[in-house]
């Protein structure tokens, strides 16, 4: 996995160069596929960087929430947006580190509160623009292994592999369900179901940027997969598809 400073290096090079040669694995789909895991492990098998764009959004639901700033007004989150600053660590054990004004809130992103508001704020144009223009920074570079909504679509639509993970509704809350239930203030499994089926909803029905898989994408259902055999299977169309392209998998 790429150390933070090789973010940081990235964030001041030139980025005009080899953003062609380098590739991109996007990896797009439902609340609850698993990709973020699944990205996770496949960025540290390539050597490549992780980004888990969901985190960004949540980051800024979560400085929402807590200045009590209305999540509905376009208006204040686009002001909120010119207030914050976003930054991403990648850890080699704990997934990314989020910082909202060099301040870490990792675990408080996850929260169900962030949840149930996250999706709303990520249909607010101001804020998806800033942290898409922050996305492609990030990974411009190539070598990368990026999960969220609109990758292939939008963040990155040259990305060398799309992938579209998902699996069936009753599975995601599954696994939601099971990631919750050590956590206090946990979720019920009804409540659990009402914010997938929500999110789903927002998520692809949004104006801009909806989740929906890009025309080149292959999708991956997951429903009977466990999560090595996700990665596994992620891993080989990646090795065939930069095989093709005469990219070295191997570091
Ligand atoms: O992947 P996640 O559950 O952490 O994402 C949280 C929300 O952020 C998701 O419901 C929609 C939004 N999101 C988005 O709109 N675009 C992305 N690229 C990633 C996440």
């Amino acid at each position: 996995m790429k150390p933070l400073s090789v973010v940081s290096e990235r964030l001041s090079q030139d980025q005009s160069d080899q953003s062609k040669k380098c590739p991109i694995i996007a990896i797009d789909g439902p609340a609850g596929s698993g990709k973020s895991i699944t990205a996770y492990l496949l960025a540290k098998k390539l050597n490549y960087l992780y980004l888990d764009t969901g985190a960004m959004y949540r980051a800024l639901t979560l400085k929402a929430i807590k200045n009590k700033v209305n999540t509905y007004d376009a208006q204040a989150m686009a002001d909120l947006v010119g207030q914050t600053k976003i930054s991403l660590k990648i850890g080699s054990t704990q997934g990314t580190r989020v910082f909202i004004d060099g301040k870490e809130v990792s675990s408080e992103i996850r929260s169900p509160l962030v949840s149930r508001y996250v999706s709303q704020v990520s249909t607010i144009k101001e804020v998806r623009e800033y942290l898409v223009s922050l996305q492609r920074k990030i990974g411009s570079k190539g070598e990368v292994v990026a999960e969220g909504r609109d990758i292939g679509t939008v963040v990155f639509p040259e990305a060398t592999v799309k992938i579209f993970l998902t699996a069936n509704l009753e599975e995601r809350i599954n696994r939601r369900w099971r990631q919750l239930r050590e956590k206090v203030g946990s979720l019920s499994r009804r409540e659990i179901e009402a914010n997938l089926r929500q999110r789903d909803l927002i998520d692809s029905q949004r104006e801009i940027s909806p989740l929906k898989k890009a025309p080149q994408a292959i999708t991956v259902d997951n429903t009977r997969l466990n999560i090595s055999q996700t990665v596994e299977k992620i891993r080989q169309i990646v090795q065939k598809a930069l095989w093709k392209t005469g990219y070295s998998s191997e570091k």
